[in-house]
């Protein structure tokens, strides 16, 4: 079942309308094409006046627990609107009581911060000792924060006298079509996603997570994820940064969390309850693709730019239809994106997505450096690279995306309380 947020929806003192803001910023601004047109009140485009809608609304006051929920966070948590991602890698000096330490450690940390508490003192009274929290999110709301720790293959190894307990489908990721990897962006050893509503919250969880593992672990690669690339029901779907909806057809009911995403009746008592989380840098060659005829943006992706419709329906959430034709071809093109990834020609497969748009601001040439934080939880890695590989072979979109970077990591049930995240590995 997807978490429940501890506190409710309803509009807090502290929501922000997202769209109240775009409003204003474009009264603001020096007179452009939006604000004429929107005076004129004629464009199609224009924004709706009116109140924000519910879920429009950011309630910064909203916590989740940490403890007794049988999974970890920031899998079925509907999206927050922002993300850190840290990869970390083992100290060499790091061993198997070191592991233990920082688990246990992480898990006491990230339950206090998903409170929107600093994790010690920002003010010692030893005026000479470093704070224990490094204090940029004290008296910040705990906006919806949840941090979700993995494990990477390495952890399995003899070093830790983990070997035993290694889930029999847990590998570094093979080789995949579309692979473009950068080296360091590759694998890590634990990782943490902290996922909240402010953007400061989530850098600060990680950055405290990142200094509490010093001399064990140490940062190897990141990604500042924003613009909440994907969503349940009941919210606006999303859009990624090449404009389309993003998250419209994704896994959203508990059965299908069940049949695809928690890993039950493995042969590891320790993961009942936990998943698989496969996370890929996807840059996105921006310039190309807004010099594209949005008719062909359209066939590439198979679903319209506006609404989100398929391209053979007329409305966002219906059902694509695959064998819908043309006088002379099928409508939704058999190597557009959807096409391959649907788990209608996919052998039923469904992932859940959980990603979330990046920028890194300019390249080396200028160009616009940014794209997809992509990231999918599912039991079994090998859904996700059966649809990895149709996709880096067929895809049109090919031409307009790079992965960059790629990780897998296996992620254990939330800890009860008095516990710690994966204590029955060392029981
Ligand atoms: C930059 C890279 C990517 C972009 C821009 C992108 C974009 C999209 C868009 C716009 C949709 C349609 C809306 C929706 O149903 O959510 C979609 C659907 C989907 N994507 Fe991607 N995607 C990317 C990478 C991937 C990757 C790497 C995978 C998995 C290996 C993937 C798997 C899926 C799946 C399973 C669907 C649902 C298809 C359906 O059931 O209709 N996507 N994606």
């Amino acid at each position: 079942m997807p978490d429940e947020p501890a506190a409710q929806d309803a509009p807090a003192p502290t929501g922000v309308s997202r769209r109240g803001m775009l409003a204003g910023a474009l009264l603001a601004g020096a007179g452009g094409l939006a604000v004429g047109a929107a005076a004129g009140g004629g464009a199609a485009w224009a924004l709706a006046p009116g109140p924000p809608a519910a879920d429009d609304v950011v309630d910064l006051s909203v916590s989740y627990p940490f403890y007794g929920q049988t999974h970890q966070g920031g899998i079925a948590t509907e999206p927050q609107r922002h993300c850190v991602f840290m990869s970390f890698r083992f100290d060499e000096s790091a061993d198997r009581g070191a592991l233990q330490a920082l688990l246990a450690r992480w898990s006491a940390a990230a339950a206090v911060l998903q409170q929107g508490n600093p994790i010690g003192a920002v003010q010692p009274e030893v005026a000479v000792r470093p704070p224990a929290d490094t204090g940029e999110a004290f008296g910040l709301s705990p906006a919806g924060l949840t941090v979700t720790v993995g494990l990477g293959p390495k952890v399995f190894g003899t070093r830790f006298g983990l070997s035993a307990q290694r889930p029999a489908l847990f590998t570094e990721l093979p080789v995949l079509n579309g692979d473009d990897l950068d080296p360091k962006l590759i694998g890590g050893d634990l990782s943490v996603q902290a996922c909240a509503d402010d953007p400061q919250v989530c850098y600060h969880a990680v950055r405290n997570l990142a200094r509490l593992g010093r001399g064990i672990v140490y940062p190897y690669w990141a990604v500042l994820g924003f613009g909440r690339a994907s969503a349940g029901p009941g919210q606006q779907t999303p859009r990624n940064l090449l404009g389309f909806k993003d998250g419209t057809r994704n896994i959203a009911t508990a059965d299908d969390y069940r049949r695809f995403v928690w890993i039950t009746n493995g042969d590891q008592p320790w993961l009942e309850g936990g998943t698989y989380q496969v996370v890929r840098k996807i840059r996105m060659l921006l310039e190309t693709w807004d010099t594209d005829r949005v008719g062909n943006q359209q066939q590439i992706i198979g679903r319209h730019k506006e609404n989100g419709a398929p391209l053979s329906g007329n409305h966002e959430f219906d059902t694509p239809d695959f064998s819908a034709r043309t006088a002379d071809d099928l409508v939704i093109d058999p190597v557009s994106h959807v096409a391959l990834a649907a788990h209608e020609n996919n052998g039923g497969i469904m992932i859940r997505r959980r990603s979330y748009n990046y920028t890194d601001g300019l390249d080396d040439n200028g160009e616009l450096n940014a794209g997809l934080l992509f990231v999918s939880y599912q039991n079994d890695p090998r859904h996700f690279i059966d649809i990895q590989n149709r996709l880096g072979a067929h895809d049109l979109l090919n031409e307009y995306i790079r992965h960059i970077g790629s990780a897998i990591f296996v992620v254990p049930p939330a800890p009860e309380q008095g516990h710690y995240l994966g204590q029955p590995l060392f029981a």
